[in-house]
């Protein structure tokens, strides 16, 4: 009997082995690490299960460089390839990244042909279309982490502006993981406060470039890589809403079959995550601007994955 779900995190980077360490804190299933270079997987697994008796977690973490480990995953992670250094932006990535998530991706159909994928490499929605492309399993099953971490940062910001709790702050980040990503101020909110309310337009304007620039701005001060707490536990909630089937409404890069007039691409939306992966694209009112702006963010990812000639 299966009594706990199994969770492959692809690239043991930095990204990927604070995701397995979230993982397993959390018992949120048995889990494999897997990285192209070996040891590094090794080390990193027995280093967190090695704190399994004192952080009082009783799932496995394995550590490997054999993709036929992944096979009987529910859900796949996917955080290979390089990350951004200062000055960089996430489109200049494209090519490099595009090789190592196909490879990727053509291990997990082949050793998990049944799990949910969550894309986290960058350009993200443009990899998470590239998983798709390659599987070419069933469009709920893919899905790219994003929207979650971008709303994070402007939550974080609004909390620090008001001097409140980041946890009575909500916010919703659309649109693709770049810099024309679409905080929506009307639909963020402290304890069911509009933070229109609270905030002055012009310094929430400010807040929102900030949350736009939120990865370069980490990129910048660590000088060598991106960020990784944030990014991983980001994934780590949209893993328990599948595993625990909570049904949790999030932003994810989910593919939109007409949703906001966006079709056949993938791009950051609000999505019901439950035990299939996406159960459904939950669609918001928008103001014409911001439908304007979600559509052209979608433009600029659709620009990117033409570019490589592949279709989901
Ligand atoms: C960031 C990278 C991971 O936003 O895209 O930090």
């Amino acid at each position: 009997m299966k009594t706990r779900a199994k969770i492959t995190v692809v690239g043991a980077g930095f990204v990927g082995s604070t995701t397995a360490q979230r993982l397993a804190e959390k018992e949120l299933g048995d889990i494999v690490l897997h990285d192209i270079v070996d040891g590094i997987a090794q080390g990193k697994a027995l280093d967190i299960l090695q704190s399994a008796c004192l952080e009082g977690f009783d799932v496995n973490v394995k550590g490997t460089t054999d993709p036929a480990d992944y096979s009987d995953s529910d859900i796949v992670v996917v955080t290979s390839g390089l990350p951004r250094q200062p000055g960089m932006s996430r489109d200049d990535l494209l090519m490099k990244n595009y090789e190592i998530v196909k490879g990727v991706s053509e291990n997990i159909k082949k050793y998990a042909p049944n799990s949910v994928v969550i894309v986290v490499s960058n350009p993200l929605d443009v990899m998470t279309y590239v998983a798709a492309a390659v599987t070419q399993f069933p469009k709920e099953r893919v899905i790219g982490m994003a929207g979650v971490l971008d709303s994070a940062r402007f939550r974080c910001f609004i909390a620090m502006e008001l001097g409140v709790s980041q946890r009575d702050v909500q916010a919703m980040v659309l649109g693709g993981h770049g810099d024309d990503m679409v905080p929506l101020i009307r639909y963020s909110t402290v304890s069911g406060i509009s933070v229109d309310k609270l905030i002055p337009a012009k310094r929430l304007e400010e807040l929102v470039v900030r949350t736009r620039n939120g990865g370069a701005e980490i990129v910048k001060l660590l000088q060598k890589g991106s960020a990784y707490y944030a990014p991983s536990s980001s994934v780590v909630q949209m893993v328990s809403s599948i595993v625990r089937g909570s049904n949790r409404v999030l932003p994810c890069a989910a593919w939109c079959t007409g949703q906001y007039g966006i079709k056949n691409q993938f791009v950051g939306v609000p999505c019901r995550l439950g035990s299939s992966g996406v159960e459904e694209i939950v669609e918001l009112e928008l103001t014409a601007a911001e439908l304007q702006q979600l559509q052209s963010s979608a433009a600029h990812v659709a620009a990117s994955v033409e570019k490589l000639g592949i279709k989901a």
